[in-house]
């Protein structure tokens, strides 16, 4: 669905819920990690771009207590008061935005009830940030109803905030971050200790982000996420660093006999990885392809043996990927985001986008019985508002 479509859809369902146009309109990006997975709750180093699916939301102030979330793609509807305060609560999607008010009302911002339709053409639960993306235009949509602009990093701190208390994921930084500051055309180098960027040129026409959704989701995700980031800080105490950003491979092998086997692989995924960004950045700069998909490569096989987060749908899909190979047009693929299912990125040359997405489509289906989602993107911008009246 095209942006222009979706915004003038939110906005007629938005008409038919509540009787009369909507005030704001507003869109937040998801976006693709290209390297720099696990990094960012380590205070590392990640290499992600916006993309060209969004978070639209409509909305407008009301007279009553209740605030009206109306939400296109589960076709559900959540009612629920915002005075005194907010609580958690279901649908449990309706927690990134709770969340996001509570952030608000926390900082003694004065929030009035308001109605609101959510569209998306972002897939949830996909690994590409659709949680981060909705509480981006949350918090775009508040902006606007308080009159008051937070600075971009307070309002990514704000939102990832949000996903911790209200809806139990102890992320890192990078997908809000993202999804604010975004820029078209470009990556970001994002350092998540400093949360400074430097923005990385994409602008070659002859390759393609393809994004390859397994449209596989596994429920052990979130509780594993949340004993790797413990594992780091345990793998940091020991190593005595503030964070495993501060750590060498050196050190960790000097260490080895302290550590726990598999907190010394999560620590040398992790270490590793830092590097691996930071060298991609610098080859993506300097235009050598080569060297970007061998880095694309190690990450993922980092990211399966050591840090344990992909599973056998996105091991497929990379290898289909590797096996066609630079002669075929593929010049790097892994897996993005957490993990345990969602989506594999991949570097293609242009020229042979169609028949590299027709080939991974047969694979997949022929060894799994089920249909991947294959799409292109261009590095999009961050959140913006569409509507304000
Ligand atoms: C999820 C989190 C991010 C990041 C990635 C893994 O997307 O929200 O903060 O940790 O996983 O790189």
């Amino acid at each position: 669905m095209s942006f222009d479509l979706m915004m003038d859809r939110t906005s007629e369902l938005f008409r038919r819920c509540f009787g009369h146009a909507p005030r704001w309109i507003v869109a937040a990006p998801g976006r693709v990690n290209l390297i720099g997975e696990h990094t960012d709750y380590n205070d590392g180093f990640v290499l992600p771009m916006a993309i060209e699916r969004y978070i639209v939301i409509a909305g407008d102030t009301n007279t009553k207590r209740e605030v009206t979330l109306h939400s296109v793609t589960p076709g559900e509807t959540a009612t629920f008061n915002i005075r005194p305060k907010v609580e958690p609560g279901a649908p449990s999607w309706s927690n990134y935005v709770r969340g996001v008010i509570a952030g608000f009302q926390k900082s003694g911002k004065k929030l009035p009830a308001f109605d609101a339709v959510i569209e998306s053409n972002l897939p949830y639960g996909g690994g590409l940030a659709s949680s981060a993306a909705l509480e981006v235009a949350a918090a775009t949509l508040l902006e606007l109803m308080t009159g008051q602009t937070l600075d971009p990093i307070e309002k990514a701190v704000l939102c990832q905030q949000a996903e911790h208390d209200f809806a139990g994921v102890p992320c890192g930084i990078m997908d809000q971050f993202t999804s604010i500051l975004g820029r078209e055309n470009h990556a970001l180098l994002l350092d998540c200790r400093s949360r400074t960027t430097t923005p990385v040129a994409l602008t070659n026409p002859d390759v393609t982000v393809l994004i390859i959704n397994t449209n596989i989701r596994h429920k052990l995700a979130e509780g594993e996420y949340a004993k790797r980031r413990a594992q780091c800080e345990t793998a940091a105490r020991v190593l005595q660093v503030a964070a495993l950003r501060d750590a060498t491979l050196e050190a960790l092998e000097a260490a080895r006999k302290q550590l726990e086997p598999v907190v010394f692989r999560r620590a040398h995924h992790v270490i590793s990885e830092n590097e691996r960004t930071l060298q991609a950045a610098r080859a993506i700069q300097a235009s050598d392809w080569t060297r970007v998909g061998q880095l694309m490569s190690a990450s993922h096989a980092s990211l399966r043996d050591n840090y344990e987060v992909s599973c056998p749908e996105l091991d497929l899909v990379v290898e289909v990927a590797q096996q066609i190979g630079e002669a075929g047009g593929v010049i790097g693929c892994r897996m993005t985001g957490g993990g345990f299912g969602g989506c594999v990125v991949s570097l293609v040359k242009t020229g042979a986008v169609q028949r590299i997405t027709r080939n991974l489509d047969v694979a997949y289906e022929k060894k799994t019985g089920r249909q991947a989602s294959i799409f292109s993107s261009r590095p999009a911008a961050g959140a913006r508002i569409l509507k304000s009246s």
